[in-house]
């Protein structure tokens, strides 16, 4: 087989067979397909696209072409949750205790926040002592004894995929939808997911900037779960605004506490519900969401959510403590009000530019080596459709550092758009994507 061969005949619109794909995969994995090749392949991709069994193999090889967790010791089906990311989305520290505690087991490896988009991963290094790196072992125990451990991303896992996105990244084919589908099932798969609930989140925050193209995507990551034995399920939801009230590694914690013990922000609470229920009936523990959803709202009031938390908390090394008393976790020294200049509705918040915002004020990375800091972000006072007076707060915020304080204003000045009019009313969820 020539790779030549294989670009040639993607170019011209020709279906790949699954020897062809995987030899793609194998020699790119390996060196012996150079990256000139690969971006030729990739580009063709993008304008010929792929098959539903064409991206199904990909995935597969993908998922094959590293370190595989095998989770098959842990009883139950294990399901796998994944975001696309966005603002203000602590979606997985509420989710992965709360279905914990229904019954389902959660084995979740997380990533690290980059740009102005946040990570687990980091949320969680705000519990003192927290730790992230475990052996397989550890993880696997945990597991097994509390029912749920999150931890970063580690070992060979799909370097394939590694390898294709920073390729894809600087020769603009980042958008080709099957290579985006591609390469997040190949991530859960080899993270050992039996089954698999997406948050497709679209909006000015967020990756896919329209409904038609965060369906699309959506619909493709669904057609790879039923070809390669998967069941999964996504749900499109709003990324316009940001997710809650709070932007920033320990105030989003606190937040997604308060939304366990269920005190939580309406949007989030509902996101969490709506995804939770659909994880415990992925994982077979109930007949329907509705029943799913009754489940959870009785673990979130009876405060067994909460423990399972605190439980996680103290398996990986920290303080439970902390859980049960918010004011432990890192707090910032300088506490600002950002007022609204006028009298009017909130028309509009834009998640990208409050996101931005965060990064300069120290919340999160522009590069994977660059620190950050836990204790500084923001929390949100108005949302979409809110009325407000001048003077009001918008937003407090939280900050270590007068000059990045300064700068963070500017941007924020520019997210909040008020208006005289009230704004027609944006849904949270717009579509659950089954297969
Ligand atoms: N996230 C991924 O993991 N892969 C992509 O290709 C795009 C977003």
């Amino acid at each position: 087989m020539r790779m030549v061969d294989i670009i040639a005949k993607k170019r011209d619109g020709g279906e790949l067979t699954t020897e062809e794909i995987q030899f793609l995969v194998d020699g790119y994995t390996d060196g012996t397909i150079p990256d000139y090749q690969m971006s030729a392949w990739a580009m063709a991709v993008l304008f010929r696209g792929m098959t539903a069994r064409e991206t199904a193999d990909l995935t597969l090889a993908m998922a094959g072409s590293g370190e595989q967790l095998d989770l098959s010791s842990l009883e139950g089906i294990k399901v796998d949750k994944h975001s696309t990311g966005g603002v203000g989305d602590k979606t997985t520290l509420v989710v992965a205790p709360l279905v914990a505690a229904a019954g389902i087991p959660v084995a979740k490896m997380s990533g690290r926040g980059l740009g102005y988009s946040g990570g687990t991963i980091d949320k969680l290094e705000s519990f003192r002592g927290f730790q992230v790196e475990r052996t397989r072992e550890q993880f696997l125990q945990q597991v097994r004894d509390i029912g749920v451990s999150v931890i970063g991303q580690s070992g060979n896992l799909t370097p394939a995929d590694k390898k294709l996105y920073a390729l894809r990244d600087v020769t603009a084919t980042v958008e080709a939808v099957p290579l985006i589908a591609s390469s997040i099932m190949s991530k859960k798969i080899a993270a050992g997911a039996d089954a698999i609930l997406l948050d497709v989140k679209v909006g000015k925050g967020a990756f896919m900037k329209n409904l038609e193209e965060a369906e699309t995507l959506a619909k493709a990551m669904v057609a790879i779960g039923s070809q390669v034995g998967r069941k999964t399920v996504a749900v499109i939801s709003d990324m316009n605004q940001p997710l809650g009230f709070a932007v920033g590694n320990a105030l989003e914690v606190k937040e997604a506490v308060e939304t366990l013990a269920g005190r939580g922000p309406k949007d989030l609470t509902e996101l969490v519900l709506s995804i939770g229920s659909r994880m415990l009936v992925l994982g077979g523990l109930v007949s329907n969401v509705e029943e799913g959803r009754g489940k959870l709202e009785e673990l979130m009031a009876s405060g067994k959510a909460v423990d399972k938390l605190a439980e996680m908390v103290e398996a990986q090394g920290g303080d439970k403590a902390d859980v049960y008393d918010l004011s432990r976790l890192p707090q910032a020294n300088i506490i600002h009000e950002f007022v609204a200049k006028q009298d009017g509705y909130v028309e509009a918040i834009d998640a990208e530019a409050v996101g931005h915002a965060s990064v300069v004020l120290g919340a999160g990375r522009l590069t994977k080596e660059m620190p950050i800091d836990l204790a500084v972000g923001f929390v949100l006072h108005k949302k979409r459709g809110d009325q407000v007076r001048a003077g009001e707060t918008l937003v407090t915020i939280h900050a270590n550092d007068e000059k990045l304080l300064q700068s963070a204003l500017e941007e924020l000045e520019d997210a909040y758009t008020i208006s005289t009019e009230i704004p027609a009313a944006q849904p949270l969820i717009y579509k659950i994507v089954e297969a």
